[in-house]
């Protein structure tokens, strides 16, 4: 749906290399971003989470070179990246390309060089994960070029090292795992705890549209860091070695700020269970439910969500066939889901254009 009448991203990323360095690719990866149903900030607190993969993805044409360095263009950034791999403090959009270099090196392996052309049908601070779209596709690439004996849980590991150690950002696993792991439009229901996953279908009839609210955000300077910190700080409070370990009980010894945090924490894991269970049985109206529910917990307990999210979200209810909406990702900005009748989403962005035209519908599951 993004990218209107464009070519795919892997037929672009061909054209880009072909135009950039002459001849053609050694081959093609690419790596689906990902929309979360239900389950947000429960990922780094050891929870529960229910993304989906989307089908619009990164794709890197790659060639192996001799000269033993990266060369990387992308056509969504003006200039180039180039670093050796294991190259400390690569800044920019290439710090992801690096990230995945450097984890790798550290787990033992030695990597080509390489040239590369990306393209991504992946709106961009959106948060709909398309750095860990990138660092996936990029993870995919060495994989096949060197042989790598990678699985696609371990990539996804490897991928969350690159994010939270090099690029900075102490984000949990959910999104490298769902670009990882599940097939594009396939639900994962992962337990964050222990990376314990089933793959789940979206039942006929059901369409989630994921809708950008026009404002867009930034988790590396966001209030994101906080939130993780606080986490760890109600884990240090109740002397649990996971928030995963909290009951209703504990609650009684929190207060303020650290009180609100941690009821979000349980009732969101509760609430993944509960939707998990209702995507199972085909159950829509009661998903639907739940996302509305999560949404005011990550409003008003959790407070990641913003005046554009809350308008977007109360405009989508008042939109008859519309079951649910809320935030998805790390809020402060970017998109919301909603769930839809199938065939129900042209209307709805005729609906959305009327109302606020600022938003618009960007991907759907
Ligand atoms: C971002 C992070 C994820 C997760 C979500 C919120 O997308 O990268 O790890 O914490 O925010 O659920």
């Amino acid at each position: 749906m993004t990218g209107g009448s464009k070519e795919p991203a892997e037929i672009r990323a061909q054209q880009l290399f072909e135009a950039r360095y002459g001849g053609v690719p050694d081959g093609i990866s690419s790596a689906p971003g990902r929309v979360n149903l239900i389950g947000d900030h429960t990922d780094y607190a050891g929870g529960l989470v229910l993304p989906a993969a989307l089908r619009v993805q990164t794709a890197v044409a790659y060639r192996v070179t001799d000269k033993g360095r990266v060369q990387a263009t992308s056509e969504s950034f003006p200039d180039d990246s180039g670093f050796e791999p294991g190259e400390l403090g690569v800044a920019g959009w290439g710090g992801y390309l690096a990230g995945v270099a450097w984890a790798l090196l550290e787990s033992g392996v030695p990597l080509s060089g390489l040239e590369l052309a990306i393209c991504s049908d992946v709106p961009t601070g959106a948060g709909l994960s398309s750095s860990a779209a990138l660092e996936v596709a990029m993870a995919r690439v060495w994989r096949e070029v060197d042989g790598l004996a990678l699985d696609d849980v371990a990539l996804a590991k490897l991928c969350k090292r690159a994010e939270n150690d090099y690029v900075g950002v102490p984000s949990g696993i959910m999104d490298q795992f769902a670009s990882s792991v599940p097939e594009p439009g396939e639900v994962l229901l992962l337990d964050c705890f222990d990376l314990g996953y089933e793959v789940l279908a979206v039942p006929a009839g059901w369409s989630f549209v994921v809708v950008d609210s026009g404002a867009s955000r930034s988790l590396a300077g966001s209030a994101y860091a906080v939130r993780v910190a606080e986490c760890a700080q109600i884990a240090d409070v109740l002397g649990l070695t996971s928030l995963r370990e909290l009951q209703t009980e504990n609650l009684r010894n929190l207060t303020g700020d650290l009180l609100k945090r941690a009821r979000h924490i349980l009732t969101e894991n509760q609430r993944v269970e509960a939707a998990a269970a209702s995507l199972q049985l085909k159950d829509r109206p009661r998903f639907g439910r739940l996302m509305n529910e999560s949404h005011r917990s990550l409003r008003d307990e959790y407070e990641v969500s913003s005046p554009a999210l809350d308008t977007l979200v109360k405009a989508s209810l008042s939109f008859e066939g519309c079951y649910g909406a809320r935030l998805t990702g790390a809020g402060f900005g970017g998109c919301t889901v909603q769930l839809l009748e199938t065939g129900a989403e042209e209307a709805f962005a005729e609906y959305l254009q009327k109302h606020l035209p600022q938003a618009k519908i960007v991907a759907a599951v």
